[in-house]
């Protein structure tokens, strides 16, 4: 570390600032970090305006997106954060999972930055990031288990100490995030379509009965495209009757039987492993009625719950700054030869 680094960081009291880079989708992040707990700045460029228009994510138009606004955004974190590109003790970014052309953009300006700057390149996870959104509120104590839940993701991670993910639970089909999407569309409503069911449901006064996914015995695998389909074919057959479309009835339904099925498996999972807390993590975690739902669960059981605020929940490079600070502390930095892992595995990230 250059002398004029050591000083700067000193005068505060940290030992390592990261700054961290994010792109893995729709969102142009970039975050700086202080010993994997203190955010110094955490800027985030959504392009869901410009996805919106076509109903989901278009990964070109994503990836040109992030190259327009990649430099700004760094600019813009750094200078927010109060300290310059030369105090940063290590540049970290999301390697993977994600939309490759996405992710690219997001590691070679990291490898650009780290080569200059002559720190170390630590490629991150990015449902690792999502998991260690919680340390940047709050204490995660081991054993853990975290409910993984985003547009891309849906999962129930058993982490015996701190960095050490096995997947016990995932889905078969769709992603949770990803079937409130696609139902919001059928229902005319606009992307992304999960805060909107949620608004709807909370408000709506009537639920229709749909399908619960259990799966054999004692499974902790999730499947959504079942429920999806049965909503699709509620909607059919309303049109098809010509009769008016209860939406708000419909998105509480859908509500309800997926917050049923997370909230049982993950209630068990909990109770079988023995774990002390339960991490709730991922874009879908802003889910008002999850979130309800979840406290009385771990209320019930005795398990402390941990949910990051909102603006952590959702796609941010804050995440992967706390989840790099494990590498960082552990010097598993990563070569200027990282590609791109559409399909990057959480346990051997
Ligand atoms: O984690 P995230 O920002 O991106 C991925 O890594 O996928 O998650 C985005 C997903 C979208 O599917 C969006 O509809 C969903 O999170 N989402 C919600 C809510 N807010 C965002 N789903 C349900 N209820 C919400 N309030
Ligand atoms: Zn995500």
């Amino acid at each position: 570390m250059k002398d004029e680094v050591s000083q700067a960081v000193r005068s505060n009291h940290y030992q390592h600032i990261i700054l961290a880079i994010e792109t893995s989708c729709d969102e142009t992040a970039v975050a700086v970090i202080a010993d994997g707990k203190h955010i110094l700045s955490n800027v985030v460029s959504s392009q869901i305006d410009v996805h919106a228009q076509y109903g989901g994510v278009v990964p070109e138009i994503a990836s040109r997106k992030h190259v327009e606004t990649m430099t700004i955004i760094i600019e813009e974190a750094v200078a927010k954060s109060g300290y310059q590109l030369s105090d940063m003790t290590a540049i970290a970014v999301t390697q993977g999972p994600g939309l490759v052309g996405a992710l690219l953009v997001g590691i070679i300006a990291a490898k650009s930055l780290a080569l200059a700057l002559q720190i170390p390149l630590i490629g991150t996870h990015h449902i690792a990031g999502h998991i260690y959104a919680n340390e940047l509120v709050s204490t995660i104590v081991y054993p853990s288990m975290a409910l993984v839940v985003s547009g891309g993701h849906t999962e129930l991670v058993y982490m015996r100490e701190r960095g050490s993910f096995e997947i016990i639970g995932k889905t078969r089909d769709d992603a949770v995030g990803e079937a409130y999407d696609k139902v919001a569309r059928a229902l005319k409503l606009p992307y992304p379509g999960g805060p909107h069911i949620d608004k709807l449901a909370q408000e709506a006064s009537l639920a229709i009965t749909l399908p619960r996914a259990w799966l054999e015995e004692g499974s902790y695998d999730f499947s959504f495209s079942g429920l999806k389909s049965a909503v699709l074919s509620a909607i059919n057959i309303a049109n098809m009757k010509q009769q008016p479309l209860d939406t708000s009835a419909i998105a509480r339904g859908f509500q309800e039987s997926v917050i049923e099925v997370l909230t049982t498996k993950a209630a068990r999972a909990v109770q079988q492993y023995g774990v002390k807390q339960l991490l709730l993590s991922g874009g879908v975690a802003a889910n008002q009625g999850l979130r309800q739902q979840l406290a009385i669960s771990c209320a019930q059981i005795g398990v402390e719950l941990l949910v990051p605020p909102l603006s952590l929940c959702t796609d941010n490079a804050a995440m992967i700054g706390a989840a790099a600070q494990l590498k960082l502390e552990r010097k598993q930095f990563s070569s200027l030869e990282i590609q791109a892992e559409a399909g990057f595995s959480l346990e051997e990230w």
